[in-house]
């Protein structure tokens, strides 16, 4: 019989795998200093383009001032237990119904985290008997979700409303099989290539279609609509969305979640959400954070107008000096290459070594074969100093690449991976 670790010690995983080459550097990289437009990796001042701190707030002065004195006032204990049993208060319910107001929404719940939060919404949400129809590029904490689902589910192309409708007709023939209902799940913004979700298509289904809309809104709460409320404000649809999520990860520049929905739905889903109920509270000093973050998301207009100056010139700067950034419709700022894996980690090397840009870079298999891409996003903290600059160091990374410079600087690497 084999021991449980044998498989641990023989592959180590898709990333893993990458470990020893990659980390420190490409992966669990140490940026150091205040959360801020420009920090240090490695010694080195580096523009960041890879913190999710949309409207700047991380290391707003009045941001800290408020969560130094919750932090005082309540500890990191505060209040001890599961909101069901122990540790409900009112600034929990408070913040609830300031969220709900700022989304639109009869009523919101609370989440300690997004991720698990999600996990446990969609399995709140739907029965053996139920189908869940999701984008094929949902983020993991979706996907995970799906997993516990005991019935069906299909996956619909990214952003393809035909293979919606497809696998709506397939879902509703089903359904109708199994007496359940129609979930689907698509995310408002995707985090890694910034399209919008096409949720005003989605939406226009409802009249074909018997099914319930659930939107991951993470990288649009904050930063689309109007007045930041989000994708679905942006789309105009906010109230065709049946359960709308946010996370305080991004734009809120803290830890934390939220699901809005009919008050009769969140009171469902508060009895239900297993990661809730068997989990400590949200923390005070997070809850009192929270409120004042979404204060001055609401009284702050400029935040959001200074985060968008930064994504506009980013974004067309990169496509006047011809760089391809796909079709995001968001502040996420893809930048595709072509290149190799061995190329790909030359070239962000010199990026962060040699001009002191410091974003993400995703490659095989989360993207295809031969493509690199590098993942900026803007903040409101940035300046337009900080785009001229990172223009100019993606002028010249493209000229390396170009000339062949990377593939020589990764010979040595390339002929270890076997590429
Ligand atoms: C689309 C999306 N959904 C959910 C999450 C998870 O949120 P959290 O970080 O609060 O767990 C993330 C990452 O933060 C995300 O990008």
């Amino acid at each position: 019989m084999k021991d449980l670790f044998d498989k641990i010690y023989k592959d180590k995983g898709p990333l893993g795998k990458w470990a020893s080459q990659a980390e420190g550097y490409f992966v669990f990289p140490k940026l150091e200093g205040e959360i801020a437009n420009r920090m240090k990796f490695r010694g080195n001042d580096v523009i960041t383009w890879s913190i999710n701190d949309y409207l700047g707030l991380a290391n707003h002065p009045e941001v800290r001032k408020v969560d130094a004195e919750a932090a005082k006032d309540y500890g990191s204990a505060y209040p001890m237990g599961a909101r069901m049993m122990s540790g409900h208060t009112s600034l929990h319910e408070q913040l609830q119904d300031e969220l709900a107001a700022f989304v639109n929404k009869e009523a919101t719940y609370l989440l300690n985290f997004g991720y698990q939060g999600m996990v446990s919404t969609v399995d709140a949400l739907v029965s053996k008997d139920d189908i869940i129809v999701y984008d094929v590029d949902s983020h993991a904490c979706i996907i995970d979700g799906v997993r516990l689902h005991m019935g069906k589910r299909f996956t619909f192309k990214h952003n393809d409303m035909e293979s919606l409708e497809k696998n709506l007709d397939r879902a509703t023939k089903m359904a109708e099989q199994t007496g359940g209902g129609i979930l689907v799940i698509s995310e408002g913004v995707f985090g890694m290539r910034g399209e919008q979700g096409k949720l005003k298509e989605i939406v226009a289904l409802k009249k074909k279609y018997n099914f319930r809309l659930f939107v991951d809104d993470a990288h649009g709460f904050g930063t689309l609509g109007e007045t930041g409320a989000g994708a679905g404000q942006e789309q105009g649809i906010q109230d065709d969305i049946d359960v709308y999520f946010a996370t305080f990860a991004k734009s809120m520049a803290s830890t934390g979640a939220f699901i809005a929905a009919d008050k009769e739905i969140i009171d469902y889903l508060k009895y239900n959400l297993r990661s809730q109920m068997f989990a400590k509270s949200l923390q005070m000093q997070l809850v009192v954070g929270a409120l004042k973050r979404l204060d001055m998301l609401r009284t702050m207009p400029e935040l959001q107008q200074n985060l968008w100056n930064i994504v506009n010139a980013l974004q067309s700067g990169l496509k006047k000096r011809g760089f391809d950034i796909g079709n995001t419709s968001s502040c996420v700022t893809p930048v595709y290459l072509k290149g190799s894996i061995p190329e790909a980690m030359a070239l962000v090397k010199d990026l962060r070594e040699n001009h002191g840009i410091f974003c993400s870079i995703v490659v095989y298999p989360v993207i295809p074969k031969g493509l690199i891409l590098l993942r900026m996003i803007p903040t409101a903290s940035h300046t337009l100093q900080d785009v001229e600059d990172t223009l100019n160091a993606f002028d010249a990374i493209r000229d390396r690449l170009e000339n062949g410079t990377y593939k020589r600087l990764s010979a040595a690497v390339s002929a270890a991976m076997g590429e």
